[in-house]
């Protein structure tokens, strides 16, 4: 199964990548974090790993050689890889949860993040998993990614929502560009602070024509962590995602 993570900036696709990861992991998966946001760096210390990976990307060359190969039909020339194919290199992992991160805009006027949604997208539609093995992907703010096709090969979108307009709206655009490239999406209604939040929120979500697969709290452990940039700690919004999963899981049998 793949499941990506996506939503307005801010909303929580990071931390809830890291708690279903977790989750995952504490039920015996194989676990594949996938990091497809080329600007933020630090879903490895959410994480609890020493360090990122070395971006995939650099395997085929970094961004520029990349680039003259964008026009190629297959910018990984295999028709399908496993996880344990990928180079040590370009995997952290601990226990059962392995990083991998596709690349990032790293300096002023490199130029767009386009190859690296390229890379994304073939890196995601070759992974092949076996049945105990199960990948989520941390996706890049907003929309463009469903522009970029990186989802064709999800399985499930989960789209994070929290309590605000902006990211309602967000929410909104991304049912309706999922739906046309026929995806299962779940949102998740995060950052919660009372049952008065949760209803109102919900209510809105549903109005955009779209399921609610779990609420997460407002969890001051996982403030506190990222203030302080520490592993996210097991809360109660840890829980909440076992239970997510736990939906998950059952949707899929
Ligand atoms: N359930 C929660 N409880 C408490 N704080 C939260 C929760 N979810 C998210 N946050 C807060 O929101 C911030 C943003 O979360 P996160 O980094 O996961 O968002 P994101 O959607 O990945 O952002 P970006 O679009 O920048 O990648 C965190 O640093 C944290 O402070
Ligand atoms: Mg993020």
């Amino acid at each position: 199964m793949k499941i990506s993570l996506c939503g307005k900036g801010g909303s929580g696709k990071s931390i809830l990548t890291t708690l279903l990861a977790k989750q995952a992991a504490s039920r015996g998966l194989q676990v594949l974090v996938v990091d497809s946001d080329e600007s933020n760096s630090g879903l490895f210390r959410m994480l609890g790993l020493d360090g990122p990976p070395v971006p995939f990307m650099e395997l085929l060359g970094g961004k520029q050689k990349l680039k003259e190969r964008m026009s190629q039909k297959n910018v990984l020339r295999t028709d399908g890889f496993l996880i344990r194919d990928i180079p040590s290199r370009y995997l952290v992992k601990r226990d059962s949860i392995m990083l991998v991160s596709i690349g990032k805009i790293l300096q002023a006027f490199e130029g767009c993040a386009c190859p690296m949604g390229v890379l994304s997208r073939e890196f995601l539609k070759k992974l092949c998993l076996n049945s105990d093995e199960i990948a989520f992907v941390d996706m890049e703010a907003g929309v463009e990614h469903f522009g970029r096709g990186i989802d064709e090969a999800i399985d499930y979108v989960f789209l994070v929502v929290e309590p605000s307009f902006e990211s309602l709206s967000v929410a909104e655009k991304i049912r309706g560009l999922a739906s046309g490239m026929d995806k299962a999406v779940y949102a998740i209604l995060n950052k919660i602070d009372s049952e008065e939040t949760a209803r109102r929120l919900g209510d809105e979500v549903k109005a955009r024509g779209l399921k609610v697969i779990g609420t997460v709290p407002m969890d001051p452990l996982i403030f506190e962590a990222c203030l302080e940039g520490r592993a996210l700690a097991e809360g109660k919004a840890f829980h909440a995602a076992g239970k997510i999963l736990d939906s998950l899981l059952k949707v899929q049998i």
